[in-house]
């Protein structure tokens, strides 16, 4: 019974501090000539994660940078522009879905076991891809809210509690710590 209760206490350290902050989404850096364009001209003031929270073609996205910033601040060359505008139109285009802006992650107080884990994957993941791309991601517990926010926005079913118990049970068994 004692060993039952370390367990426990160990499975919701992770949630600890988290706090009320929604959770932000995570961008890879593109590479070469755009990361070039961005580097020089975009990240002095704020990171790139914002970007996923719009999804624009190029017109739209030239009038979302206009609008947010003063013209001196966002003054690139015609040819730097037209990269930054292709990549981000083809990263963050119209047919993908907008990061929310307001997924806050709910307290949870009872944990999967590993059958009720699989038993939501097989519902919720496996319609789009098996459940072995999600066992060859390691990742951390705040890396897997992301990712499921994202799966969520892109169909999979999932409330908050099923989410955030998913994420416990992810970081738990198959995250970043190799000793568990
Ligand atoms: C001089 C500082 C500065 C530079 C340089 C800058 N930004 Fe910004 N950016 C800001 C500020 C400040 C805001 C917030 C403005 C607001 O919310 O009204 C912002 C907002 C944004 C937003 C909206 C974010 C959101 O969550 O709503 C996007 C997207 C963005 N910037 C992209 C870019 C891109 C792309 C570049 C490079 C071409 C760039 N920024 C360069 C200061 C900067
Ligand atoms: C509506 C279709 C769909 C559903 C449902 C779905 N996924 Fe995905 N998933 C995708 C697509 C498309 C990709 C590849 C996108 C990419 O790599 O950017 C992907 C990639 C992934 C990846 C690898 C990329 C990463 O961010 O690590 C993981 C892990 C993942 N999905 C987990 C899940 C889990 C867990 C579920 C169920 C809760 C799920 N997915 C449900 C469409 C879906």
């Amino acid at each position: 019974m004692r060993h039952f209760v370390t367990i426990l206490i160990l499975a919701a350290l992770p949630l600890a501090g988290q706090g009320n902050r929604a959770t932000r989404p995570k961008i890879e850096r593109p590479d070469g000539p755009v990361w070039e364009v961005i580097r020089k001209n975009c990240t002095a003031c704020h990171g790139i994660d914002d970007y996923a929270f719009f999804a624009l073609d190029k017109a739209g996205w030239s009038k979302l940078i206009a609008e947010k910033h003063k013209p001196a601040d966002a003054n690139l060359s015609e040819a730097d522009r037209n990269l930054l505008l292709g990549w981000l139109a083809e990263r963050f285009g119209p047919a993908t879905k907008p990061f929310p802006r307001t997924y806050i992650p709910p307290e949870i107080t009872t944990f999967f076991s590993d059958p009720e884990a699989f038993r939501l994957m097989n519902r919720a993941c496996t319609r789009c891809h098996a459940i072995d791309k999600v066992q060859g991601a390691r990742k951390a517990a705040e890396d897997w809210r992301v990712t499921l926010v994202d799966m969520r926005e892109r169909g999979a079913q999932l409330s908050d509690e099923e989410l955030e118990r998913l994420v416990e049970w992810l970081d738990r068994v198959w995250g970043t710590n190799q000793d568990k």
